[in-house]
């Protein structure tokens, strides 16, 4: 597997973004490569209770300091669904442009009942600044926390980590965090999972298109087709006999026995 993040890539990503981010400190710039003292490597271990991580569980919950102040995952979440997003690093280039992206939809998330948070694997300061360049380059005004990670306690927690990492741990330190993303309903479960290499940006449309196909389905007992988006024609669940879905839905298209459609409006 191509790693975007072994120890020489990002030194070479770095000077590129040393080069480019001429005002940028060094010590931000440092902030991608791996902490490795000797002595704090002794020490190092994954913890051994990492959860199973399981659509329908129980999203763990966490104390953590983020840029809105220190909260209590679940406390925060209160009666909203969220997403937890995570990234590798503060003032890295993807992930820029994803935080900018999210920040943007603010609305989308909030007609929803969606609360939006982010987690770097970086500290309070360094994400106050990095926030300042995301609101510049997406001309936004990101308004949602971001975790900060510095210790991978939640990136442990949720298992945002590679395998090579893990494994090299005891001699490259501190794994980076991967692109994770945790979609977790007012019960507090587990509802999407998804996990992007470095190399690949999210795509936020999706993943409110997951939240509106997740909301549609609690809402209507129905579940959704390939590409399916608000409006479209939902499908009826094989649990549900076609004279109970022409009550329910009124017109059922039936394609076969098993593919029945209806609609349920936006
Ligand atoms: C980024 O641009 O977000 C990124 C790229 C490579 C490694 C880590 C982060």
């Amino acid at each position: 597997m191509a790693s975007y993040l072994s120890r020489a890539a990002p030194r070479a990503f770095n000077s590129g973004l040393r080069a480019a981010a001429h005002a940028r400190p060094t010590t931000r710039i440092q902030a991608v490569q791996r902490p490795a003292a000797p002595l704090f490597r002794r020490f190092l271990q994954v913890p051994a209770e990492q959860p199973r991580l399981r659509l329908g569980s129980v999203a763990p919950n966490f104390q953590a300091k983020t840029t809105h102040g220190d909260i209590d995952f679940h406390k925060w979440l209160g009666d909203s669904w969220a997403i937890l997003f995570s990234h590798p690093a503060d003032f890295t280039p993807v992930c820029t442009t994803e935080l900018g992206a999210f920040a943007k939809l603010k609305d989308e998330f909030e007609k929803r009942n969606v609360k939006m948070i982010g987690l770097s694997a970086d500290d309070l300061s360094s994400h106050q600044d990095w926030v300042k360049d995301i609101n510049e380059v997406a001309s936004t005004n990101l308004a949602f926390p971001i975790i900060a990670d510095a210790e991978r306690k939640v990136a442990f927690l949720y298992d945002m980590v590679t395998e090579d990492d893990v494994r090299d741990i005891a001699k490259k330190g501190l794994p980076f965090t991967i692109r994770s993303v945790f979609i977790v309903d007012p019960a507090k479960k587990i509802r999407l999972m998804m996990i992007y290499p470095a190399s690949t940006g999210r795509n936020s449309a999706e993943v409110l298109r997951v939240i509106d196909s997740l909301q549609t389905a609690d809402k209507n007992g129905v579940v959704t087709p390939i590409d399916w988006q608000v409006g479209d024609d939902v499908i009826v669940p094989p649990s549900v006999s076609t004279a109970d879905a022409k009550k329910k839905f009124g017109d059922v298209k039936e394609v076969k026995p098993y593919l029945r459609f209806a609609n349920v409006g936006k």
